[in-house]
């Protein structure tokens, strides 16, 4: 098929849909690529650079009328929605919550029309998200940016000059734009603290060198994460808690990054105007839910400024666009990885499976219909998974259940040393001595060797594998002097130990290259 990246139309947006490497990449799809004259430009990839990637550089028309998917990353105008024909699919941002119309529009028409921030948060769908990865662009920007606007260093130093102090960031919602924010900040020195209503995030933070900060309040943080990977209202009283805790922090704080959001809602007021009075001069707050509303009352969408007490804030809604070249390079992937899904064959042709989960979710109007909202997905989002919460007990149930686990657990103890000991009486009358003290130690082992295994966390499991290559390597030269052995049992059970201890090891080297893989910068 033939697939279209159209030049954005939107004042001021610098990103494409397609890059000279998405191109290739689509290409290997069976696809052939067409640009629109002009379309990377902004984003620094010029015509010539997709035209050395097979990509057919075209006019805006024969685009839209020779593409049979278009590709592009703001929603598009209705009179571009209009030039494409039925049967033929567009692929971009759509905001179809807020664009009922043009959806119905696409629908009467028959177009098909794949809208990218409805891409479900679940695991198999993460290489798809343009949300996340235009997210943690903004996240990264918006340190950036409070770098640019405030008058002092992140990290503290100790110069001839004097001693500086390190700046205090404070990052309000720890999604994807804050977890970017948090680590951007700590990386360049700041002390970082975070805030988020889901409890879950907390240790992530703390991961990142940041501090989690934690209310005085009975609920502890609401357990949030309930609607697709994303977080619920708060109740009245949490939220109180919630200011009353910002309020404390406002004076000290020099940079505040707010991500807040809870989707199709308004964002939260959470940096009220009294906090920001409170802070000193030269502060900066950079609110990245302003298209939203804002998280604090002042900002004021794609607008810098000044309150009178000399605190800036920034409410720029564009932040990826002013990282074009990075942006683009993520969008076009996504949107490169949403047609790999489409073809499956690898043939150029598209299948749109309305069985499978992540395009079902993301398509908003299908084969003349709108298809929004859509159902929920079959397999959890990522931080959905709920827990059953335990029933709340009283100190007397507390200890009633403490006594009854500790007697069972003794109980089933006690009848497993009784049936081990009487195997062993059994096995000694019979076997001969020098077998038994060999067979009391394996026995010894392998439960004191299961019983480590299992009770150590997952976290710990990459440590834990290097023990276990070390004992495999033991395990090698013990078989090794046994594999020459007369007896021919010995023989084969020596050469099974040095074969599984060998994938053990192996294995184990594998994969712990992989996960350093993950940590290495380049
Ligand atoms: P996300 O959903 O991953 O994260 C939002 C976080 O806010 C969640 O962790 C949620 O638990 C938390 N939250 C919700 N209510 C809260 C409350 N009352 N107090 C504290 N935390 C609360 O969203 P993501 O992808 O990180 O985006 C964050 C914001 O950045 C959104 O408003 C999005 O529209 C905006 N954004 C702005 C851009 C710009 O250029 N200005 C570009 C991209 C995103």
């Amino acid at each position: 098929m033939k697939i279209g990246a159209a030049k954005e139309t939107f004042k001021g947006e610098n990103r494409v849909a397609m890059t000279p490497a998405s191109a290739r990449e689509l290409q290997k799809l069976g696809h052939e690529c067409l640009i629109e004259t002009g379309a990377g430009a902004a984003s620094g990839f010029a015509d010539a650079d997709y035209a050395a990637a097979g990509v057919a550089v075209v006019k805006a028309g024969d685009l839209w009328k020779g593409a049979d998917i278009v590709v592009k990353v703001r929603a598009p105008s209705a009179a571009e929605l209009k030039r494409l024909d039925k049967g033929k699919t567009l692929i971009s941002f759509f905001n179809p919550g807020a664009n009922a119309d043009l959806m119905q529009q696409a629908a009467d028409q028959g177009t098909t029309v794949v809208a990218m921030e409805m891409v479900p948060r679940i695991s198999r769908a993460q290489k798809m998200d343009a949300l996340s990865s235009m997210a943690n662009i903004a996240g990264y920007r918006a340190v950036i940016e409070a770098g640019n606007n405030f008058g002092r260093f992140f990290t503290g130093q100790v110069t001839a000059a004097g001693k500086v102090p390190p700046a205090k960031v404070l990052v309000v919602g720890a999604g994807v734009a804050g977890l970017a924010a948090i680590g951007t900040s700590t990386s360049l020195g700041a002390i970082t603290y975070a805030f988020d209503v889901r409890p879950e995030v907390a240790e992530q933070v703390e991961s990142m060198g940041a501090e989690f900060v934690y209310l005085d309040f009975a609920e502890a943080q609401q357990d949030g994460a309930a609607t697709g990977g994303y977080a619920a209202p708060s109740s009245p009283e949490f939220r109180e808690a919630q200011l009353k805790k910002f309020r404390e922090l406002a004076p000290d704080i020099d940079i505040v990054i707010t991500t807040a959001l809870i989707p199709n809602r308004e964002a939260p007021e959470l940096w009220t105007e009294d906090m920001v009075k409170a802070m000193k001069p030269g502060s900066v707050i950079i609110d990245l839910a302003a298209e939203k509303g804002g998280n604090c009352k002042l900002t004021m969408a794609d607008e810098r400024i000044v309150t009178d007490n000399g605190v800036i804030i920034i409410g720029y809604t564009d932040f990826p666009s002013r990282m074009a070249a990075q942006a683009s390079t993520l969008y076009s992937t996504n949107i490169r990885h949403m047609l790999t899904d489409l073809t499956p064959a690898k043939d150029g042709v598209v299948n749109h499976n309305m069985d499978d989960d992540v395009i079902r979710g993301a398509t908003v109007a299908h084969a003349g219909a709108v298809t929004f909202p859509p159902p929920p997905p079959k397999v959890q989002a990522i931080a959905a998974r709920k827990q059953e919460k335990p029933k709340e007990q009283t100190p007397e149930e507390r200890a009633a259940a403490e006594t009854a686990a500790f007697k069972a657990q003794t109980r089933s103890q006690v009848t497993l040393l009784i049936v081990g000991g009487a195997l062993m009486g059994l096995v000694g009358a019979y076997a001969p001595e020098a077998f038994m003290g060999h067979f009391i130690v394996f026995v010894l082992s392998v439960f004191i060797g299961f019983q480590v295994i299992w009770n150590v966390s997952h976290s710990l499991h990459t440590p834990l594998m290097a023990v276990t290559n070390a004992i495999s390597g033991i395990i090698i030269i013990g078989a090794l002097l046994q594999i020459g052995s007369t007896n021919w049992i010995i023989g084969i059970l020596a050469a099974i130990s040095v074969l599984i201890a060998s994938i053990n090891i192996v294995g184990g080297f594998m994969v712990t290259r992989r996960m350093l893989q993950m940590f290495q910068k380049s």
